[in-house]
């Protein structure tokens, strides 16, 4: 097999065969394959696009270039949630414990945040002594016996994605649909759960802008799962404002306690209810979405959720009075309000912009290995739909540099949409697929 074949037949259109997208992905990983070769493959496949066969094919290669994790150590039907990333976006930290606290085993890996999306791993840190560098037996274990246990994704999680991302990102071959979801897809594979739930996001805080591309990465998704032999969902979901009112590690963290608490904010509750009813729906734990809701409605009521978060805080190292006394958690010295000179109504709050105030801030990764602040951050004190009036407060910084938060201040502001006529109400929930 030669790869200027393989090059040349995707330049034309035609698909290629298993063999052939396992020759290329093995050569790749293996350093066989120059690069200049499968950036010209995929710059074919942005322009000629992959079929169904393909795209799973692909994913697949991708998925057996590393480990997959063997997870048959643990009892019953293992759910995994995916969000395609956003701002604000503290849903696992709420999700996790309420579905464990229903029995329903959370068997989840976690990134880091890079640029301006945060990741849960960071959020977990800001407990003092949490780990996520857990070994796969002790992941099991905490599994079965407190039914959550999250940990950091692995380098050897399919290194074939890793290496074809990073040569994407340079060579503008990001952007296509089936490259997209094979390489979400090959990861969420590899770490094995029986169930994946995936939030995909849409609007100007996310990599989907447009809902009907959203919706049809989401197809695309759970396509290839249920081909792997998965059950699959997705919940299409709105990012064109941040999510709930927090933005940055230890704010969002006490929003999270707040919401296991009873008092979440209306739209971030409004997500984890969603993507939590396919959780408990294909954990087999309730037969209908409202039985399911009204199940993790009891969890929060009770206060399931909550001391289930503590239980799993404490098993990974974490200090559990944080759960209870977020009041501990270290929030930027200097706080800075960010005031309104216009009336009217909030129509659009830019989740990106709000996203690159908190990197600004020291929140957030500009590279891999930047340090991140976990103190900093931003809270909305308006949302969109709300009345304004000069001088009201639009959001609260916190940091700990006055000049970071000079500039984060500039970007808050122009983040704001305000016109004159109420905003229409727009619904957090695009739709499902499954
Ligand atoms: N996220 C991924 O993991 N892969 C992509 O290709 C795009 C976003």
């Amino acid at each position: 097999m030669r790869m200027y074949d393989i090059i040349s037949k995707k330049k034309h259109g035609k698909s290629l065969s298993r063999e052939e997208i396992q020759f290329w992905v093995n050569g790749y990983t293996r350093g066989d394959i120059p690069d200049y070769q499968i950036s010209a493959l995929m710059m074919a496949i942005c322009f000629q696009g992959m079929d169904e066969t393909e795209t799973l094919d692909l994913t697949l290669a991708m998925r057996d270039s590393g480990e997959v994790l063997d997870l048959s150590g643990i009892h019953g039907t293992k759910v995994d949630k995916h969000s395609t990333g956003g701002v604000g976006d503290k849903t696992s930290l709420i999700l996790g414990p309420m579905v464990a606290s229903l029995g329903i085993p959370v068997a989840k890996m976690s990134g880091r945040g890079l640029g301006h999306t945060g990741g849960t791993i960071d959020k977990l840190e800001c407990f003092p002594g949490f780990s996520t560098a857990l070994s796969k037996e002790k992941f099991c274990q905490n599994v079965n016996q407190i039914k959550i246990a999250i940990m950091g994704q692995t380098g050897s999680l399919a290194p074939a994605d890793k290496k074809l991302y990073a040569l994407r990102d340079v060579t503008a071959t990001v952007d296509q649909l089936s490259l997209i979801a094979s390489s979400i897809m090959s990861k969420k594979l590899a770490a094995n759960a029986d169930a994946i739930v995936l939030d995909v996001k849409t609007g100007n805080g996310a990599f989907m802008k447009k809902e009907e591309d959203a919706f049809a990465l989401a197809r695309e998704m759970v396509q290839i799962g249920k081909n792997a032999g998965k059950q699959m969902a997705a919940v299409v979901t709105d990012m064109d404002q941040p999510l709930g009112r927090a933005v940055g590690n230890s704010l969002e963290v006490k929003e999270a306690v707040l919401a296991l608490n009873g008092l979440g904010p209306s739209d971030l509750m409004e997500v984890v209810y969603a993507l939590g009813k396919e959780m408990v729906l294909a954990a087999g734990r309730a037969e209908t979405p409202e039985e399911a809701r009204a199940l993790l409605e009891q969890t929060i009521k009770t206060k399931a959720a909550l001391d289930k978060f503590a239980e799993f805080v404490e098993v990974q190292s974490g200090d559990k009075r944080f759960v209870y006394q977020p009041e501990l958690l270290p929030v930027g010295k200097i706080q800075l309000q960010v005031l309104n000179n216009e009336e009217g109504f909030i129509s659009r709050i830019y989740a990106e912009e709000i996203g690159l105030a908190s990197l600004v801030l020291g929140g957030g990764r500009i590279t891999k290995e930047s340090e991140i602040d976990l103190s900093v951050g931003i809270l909305l004190n308006k949302k969109r739909g709300d009345r304004v009036n000069p001088g009201d407060v639009l959001a609260t910084i916190y940091a700990n540099d006055m000049e970071r938060a000079k500039d984060a201040y500039g970007k808050i502001v122009c983040a704001f949409q305000i016109q004159k006529e109420p905003a229409e109400n727009i619904s957090m929930i695009k739709g499902v697929v499954r």
